[in-house]
């Protein structure tokens, strides 16, 4: 297996909590490791907040978004977001080195995907600033003139996972920042680093101390202090749907707005008209592109039975070639798993579908150090299996054949979620059927895993509540007021 080539690591500048525009150390004095999911070594000893720093981060927001910020015309708040992208551009290189470092994924990625969406996310919701308005309201009646006005919700906490840490964050900063509240990040454990370094950027960026605040620690604790906490308006959460389900409950007492953006158990769908070429390379993204860590991965494949024994050959081709190992590697296709206890959950599925299905190729890990996994295909699977029902977020899927369109919406839908779907097919009537039958909340037409700032992002179902990225992000961070005046 590859060996990983010796680089300079680049340099980790920040492990502090940001607080009222402070790096602080946690109140206990406590931290916790971070590691290079590569060679399964620490990087770096982080602070590990509880409820303290948590309330300090919220009276640092509060008083943010009551004060400074609040004084902040739209296009000002604009004029940061820009400037914000702009210092990112500039550091693209080490925010792209430390991505790589702190979560395992292939550096070519990162330059080419989470880097420059990251920025042009903050562009995009740059120029929503000062566009997010009311409307005037034609009531029935002569004697009053009523409008509305779009207001900020408040203190947002901001929860995020480890397999995007720069586009998550971006996707919550974005629009929260744009339409006027104040925040507090909880990035997650496995993966604070590049949060942290955008966190000097933001203040280099000048926005006023205390709009963003940065809480690092464990879920349990630091996440479920902000969840609870009475001076949090709001809750966006991305993760584990049985997560949600706590940060629901906990969410309750306090009646905090909630979004979700979770996981899936996305159908890809190739008819035997599709190019089948095409087809194999759109299933290899669909399931390998960020070692299988994405929640709209296409873990489900279902191929028409008449097509697939040449689909499995050459899909089976296609993952012994695809490039496993040293993520600095510019030629690498797959990285590491982000931790010991995702490899461990991998490696378990994996172990399972052994029992349940046919293991086409792959199966074991993919290197003597680190967390790397074999791009592993099983066939013979039938939807109620549960490695076709359980979310593995690995590089893991299951190929599912099927016989007819009936058969086909019947298991596509029969799942408890609800992200996307993709269909590869050359007839346009068999496309829209697929966009139109399958609760997805997108769906992707001879293509995968493309993304835009502008386009909407969530899920049916399990797969969430609410959307991220284009216009309705910004509903999601807004409370529409509706004035009456009298004109007697
Ligand atoms: P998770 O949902 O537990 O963690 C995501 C974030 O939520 C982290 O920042 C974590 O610290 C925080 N968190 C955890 N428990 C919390 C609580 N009680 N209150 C408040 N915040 C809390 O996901 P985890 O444990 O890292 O991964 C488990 C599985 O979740 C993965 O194997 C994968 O299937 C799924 N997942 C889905 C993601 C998605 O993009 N939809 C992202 C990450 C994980
Ligand atoms: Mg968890």
């Amino acid at each position: 297996m590859t060996t990983l080539t010796t680089i300079a690591p680049p340099k980790v500048t920040q492990t502090k909590n940001l607080i009222n525009g402070k790096w602080v150390d946690a109140k206990s004095g406590k931290t916790f490791k971070t590691y290079n999911p590569s060679t399964a070594q620490p990087i770096a000893e982080i602070a590990e907040s509880d409820t303290v720093d948590v309330d300090a981060a919220v009276k640092s927001a509060k008083a943010a978004f009551e004060g400074a910020w609040s004084k902040f015309t739209s296009r000002e708040r604009g004029k940061l977001l820009y400037r914000l992208a702009d210092l990112i551009e500039e550091n693209a290189e080490e925010l792209a080195a430390l991505e790589t470092l702190n979560n395992g994924k292939p550096i070519s990625e990162v330059k080419a995907a989470d880097v420059p969406l990251t920025i042009a996310t903050f562009r995009y919701y740059a120029g929503w600033a000062d566009k997010i308005y009311g409307e005037t309201v034609p009531v029935d009646s002569n004697e009053f003139f009523v409008y509305t006005k779009k207001e900020p919700v408040g203190v947002c906490g901001q929860i995020i996972p480890w397999n995007f840490p720069l586009l998550m964050l971006a996707w919550k900063w974005g629009p929260a920042l744009a339409a006027g509240n104040t925040i507090i990040l909880k990035p997650a454990e496995q993966t604070p680093l590049t949060a942290l370094r955008i966190g000097e950027l933001a203040q280099e960026a000048g926005f006023p101390d205390g709009v963003i605040n940065i809480i690092n620690g464990y879920g349990e604790t630091a996440g479920d202090a902000l969840v609870k906490h009475e001076g949090v308006d709001k809750i966006a959460f991305t993760g584990h749907y049985k997560t949600a389900q706590i940060i629901m409950k906990s969410a309750a007492d306090t009646l905090k707005r909630i979004t979700f953006e979770l996981g899936g158990k996305s159908p890809n769908v190739v008819y035997a008209d599709a190019d089948m070429d095409l087809a194999v390379r759109g299933a290899m993204t669909g399931i390998f592109f960020n070692q299988g860590e994405v929640c709209c991965a296409g873990s489900r494949l279902f191929v028409e039975a008449t097509a697939h024994d040449e689909f499995v050959s050459k899909f089976k081709e296609a993952a012994e070639t695809h490039r496993v190992g040293d993520p600095f590697d510019p030629q690498t296709q797959q990285g590491a798993q982000v931790s010991q206890e995702q490899y461990d959950k991998i490696l378990s599925y994996i172990e399972l579908g052994k029992n349940e299905a046919n293991l086409v190729t792959g199966g074991a890990p993919a290197c003597d150090q680190g967390w790397f996994v074999k791009p592993t295909i099983f066939s013979g699977v039938s939807n109620e299996m549960r490695i076709a029902q359980e979310e593995i977020f690995g590089p893991v899927v299951s190929v599912i054949p099927f016989k007819d369109n009936n058969d086909l919406i019947r298991q596509a839908n029969d799942t408890v979620y609800g992200l996307a779907a993709a269909v590869w097919t050359q007839n346009i009537t068999k496309a829209f059927k697929i966009a139109n039958d399958v609760r997805a909340g997108t769906v992707w037409v001879n293509c995968y895993n493309t993304f835009d700032p502008a386009a909407p992002f969530g899920g049916f179902k399990f797969s969430g509540h609410g959307r991220e990225c284009g216009k309705d992000a910004i509903e999601n961070y807004v409370e529409t007021k509706t004035v009456w005046v009298s004109t007697q």
